[in-house]
Parts: C-alpha cells; sequence; structure tokens
C-alpha cells in the first residue's frame, strides 16, 4: 500500500515533479473508460499521476485505483500527487508485462477499466536525465527501469552495423537508416545524447522535414531499449482477460508503430470469426472479447494540441469487455479465481469487502 513514506518525502518528491506532465486527452480518457463512482480502475502507465488523479475524484465514493509503472521515480512522483487518495490506491513499480502476475498477487481483479498512455512523461523527457532527448545533454541510458540491464549506449556501442540498421529501420521508420548506422559505427564509441545528434546530423544533414533529423532513431532507440512493441502486445491481450463484462479498455499512443498494434488486436478481438476471407466456412473458433466504443480513432482537439504540443501526436483507441459466462468462468478458472456471476453482472461483494479491508490498512 503507498504510504510508508518518512516524514519530508512527500515535499522531496514534489520538488522532483517540476516537469509536471500534463495529461493527454483527459476528459476523452474518462469517457472512454466510463468512470464511475465504486469502480475498480487500473493505470498501467501511472507517469505523474494525471489521469490517475482524475479517474480518482470521478470514481469516488468508493473508486479503487492500481497504478502501475517501470520507473521507481514515477512511482514517487505520483505517490506525492495521488496523497489524498491513499487509501483508495494501489501504486506498484512494475513494467506492464507483469500485468496479470500484479494482479493475481494483489487480488485485484476484475476490473471496470485499464487505461494505457504510452510513451514518455514530461518528467522523463526534460528531467530525468537518462538520455530520452536530444535537446539535453546526458548519458545515452533511455531505460524506464535502472533494473533492466541494456543501455541505449550498448546497443549504439556494441550493435552490428546490421543490427543498428535493422532497429533505425524497424522501430524508428528511419529512409535514411544506412547511412546513420554506418556513421555510428565511424564515430563510436558514443557516450551522450548530443554526441548522438551530432553523428546523425553528419550522416544525414540537417532538417529534412519539420522533425529534427534525429527524432526517428531516438525513437527507434528507446523502443529497442525497453522492447515496447512486444510488452505492449502482451500487455493488451493480459488487459482483456482482467476486464470484467463491459470493462473498458482504453490506450493513447504517440506513434505509427504503437498505434498500429492496437487497432490490429482491437479489431481482430472485436470479430467473431478472423478466418482468412478466401476460405468458405469458419475454421477459427475465434470469438469476440471486444465491442469498439467508437470505430474513429480519437485525437486532440487543436485547442489541446495548441496548450499541449505534446500531444499532437497522440491516438486514443477504446473498447468494451464482452463475454459469455462460459468463456468468464473459463478465464477466471484460469486466473485461479472464482467468481459469482449474478443478475447485475460481475461484481462480487466478497472481493470488494476483502479489498476494502486491504486498502484501509495502515
Ligand atoms: C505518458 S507517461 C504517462 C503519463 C500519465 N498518464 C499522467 O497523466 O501523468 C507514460 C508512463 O508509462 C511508463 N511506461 C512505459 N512503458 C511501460 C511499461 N512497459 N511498463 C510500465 N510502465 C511503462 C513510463 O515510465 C511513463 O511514466
Amino acid at each position: 500500500m503507498a504510504n510508508n513514506r518518512k516524514p519530508g518525502e512527500a515535499l522531496r518528491n514534489l520538488k522532483m515533479s517540476v516537469h509536471t506532465h500534463t495529461p493527454v486527452l483527459l476528459q476523452e480518457t474518462i469517457k472512454a473508460l466510463a468512470v464511475q463512482p465504486g469502480g475498480r480502475y487500473i493505470d498501467c502507465t501511472l507517469g505523474g499521476g494525471g489521469h490517475a488523479a482524475a479517474v480518482l475524484e470521478r470514481s469516488s465514493p468508493g473508486g479503487q485505483l492500481l497504478g502501475i509503472d517501470a520507473d521507481p521515480e514515477a512511482i514517487k512522483i505520483a505517490t506525492a500527487r495521488l496523497e489524498a487518495y491513499n487509501r483508495s490506491i494501489l501504486l506498484i513499480n512494475e513494467n506492464f508485462i507483469n500485468l496479470q502476475a500484479v494482479c493475481i498477487k494483489y487480488d485485484f481483479l476484475p476490473v471496470h477499466g485499464i487505461l494505457f498512455d504510452l510513451g514518455l512523461s514530461s518528467h522523463q523527457l526534460n528531467g530525468s536525465g537518462r538520455g530520452f532527448s536530444f535537446q539535453h545533454d546526458a548519458p545515452l541510458d533511455m531505460r524506464f527501469s535502472p533494473s533492466q540491464e541494456i543501455t541505449a549506449a550498448d546497443i549504439i556501442n556494441t550493435y552490428s552495423e546490421a543490427e543498428l540498421t535493422h532497429i533505425i529501420k524497424t522501430y524508428g521508420e528511419e529512409g535514411c537508416n544506412r547511412q546513420i548506422a554506418r556513421r555510428i559505427i565511424q564515430k563510436r564509441p558514443i557516450e551522450t545524447t548530443l554526441q548522438l545528434a551530432r553523428t546523425i546530423e553528419e550522416a544525414i544533414g540537417s532538417r529534412r522535414d519539420r522533425i529534427h533529423p534525429a527524432t526517428r532513431t531516438f525513437q527507434a532507440l528507446r523502443i529497442a531499449v525497453n522492447q515496447e512493441l512486444e510488452h505492449l502486445e502482451s500487455a493488451l491481450k493480459q488487459a482483456i482477460s482482467l476486464l470484467g463484462f463491459e470493462g473498458r479498455l482504453v490506450v493513447i499512443s504517440y506513434h505509427s508503430l504503437e498505434d498500429r498494434i492496437v487497432k490490429q488486436l482491437m479489431q481482430r478481438e472485436s470479430k467473431d470469426c478472423i478466418c482468412p476471407p478466401d476460405i468458405p466456412e469458419c475454421v477459427c473458433g475465434h470469438n469476440a472479447s471486444l465491442r469498439l466504443i467508437s470505430k474513429k480513432v480519437i485525437t486532440p482537439s487543436p485547442i489541446e494540441v495548441h496548450l499541449n504540443p505534446r500531444s499532437r501526436s497522440a491516438k486514443l483507441r477504446a473498447a468494451e469487455r464482452i463475454i459469455n459466462q462460459d468463456e468468464y468462468h473459463k478465464t477466471t478458472e484460469s486466473l485461479r479465481f472464482s467468481i459469482e456471476v449474478n443478475a447485475e453482472g460481475w461484481r462480487r461483494p466478497a472481493m470488494l469487502k476483502r479489498l476494502r479491508q486491504v486498502f484501509a490498512a495502515p
């Protein structure tokens, strides 16, 4: 439970959060999650706790939130920010690849809504000193968590030219991948963000379009260091299995590689048959587990983009869990979890009572 802090720690944490993160598509997220009083929610990317605070506000009285972040600094910042709700929150420093295991460990399931707000917080981008941005000179780290083994410097300084080309091409969708990889090999060792940004400029010249020439390579490195795409796909599948009947899955992504994974998974999971179109009769046995909330992707208004330029590439997709009772029993059993499905759907008074006791513990 999130409140074993020493005196003065909250203040120190607040000082760390100078680079306050403005939550993106906030109203749209709350609406898509259909937040309701007494509901139980998971924020898989807690960050500065902006979305989490709004969820707690709207789910009061009785709402509960499990917040997860791979970055221990994010947990500290959010713990300070969400201090007022400390009886209703459980904040865990974990990678969301372990989402299901965390929920089982803390008996936090099924839930009414799960949010993923992918990417980086403003604190990570501007104040963490971990080399996520080429606007500030810092060591090439780029790990969300210090417990991860491989840093961006390891990749830059030890991978072969072919491997670097592949990463820059696949995760950065950078057309000049070969030139950049070749130049990196020539200039190694490269230890800092500015050294790398300069190397990329030397390889492909300065501004070709509206974005800085290093933008795509930095994105590629961050994705590779944190295995972001693999983790996202797995965590989304886990999230679906944790949602109760009509529970909502909401994902905000910031680049096309992430959005493609979210879109394809939601589309596939909203179909009863996923056989190739040329097969005359269905052989897949697939059952839809989601209903799309809105067929069109939700993007920020021009006013939001003006006030918070970081939001400009955001795309929100949302879906609702659909489930038949047989499947529900099967899913919950496989989670070592038995449940009474009553006329109201999936609420489980005994579990809610136990959770309240857990949350109320000092
Ligand atoms: C855009 S920020 C979230 C901001 C938050 N919604 C808010 O309103 O303050 C994304 C957060 O997700 C975290 N994150 C990214 N990938 C993660 C993963 N695989 N597991 C856990 N946390 C992750 C990052 O550390 C970062 O703090």
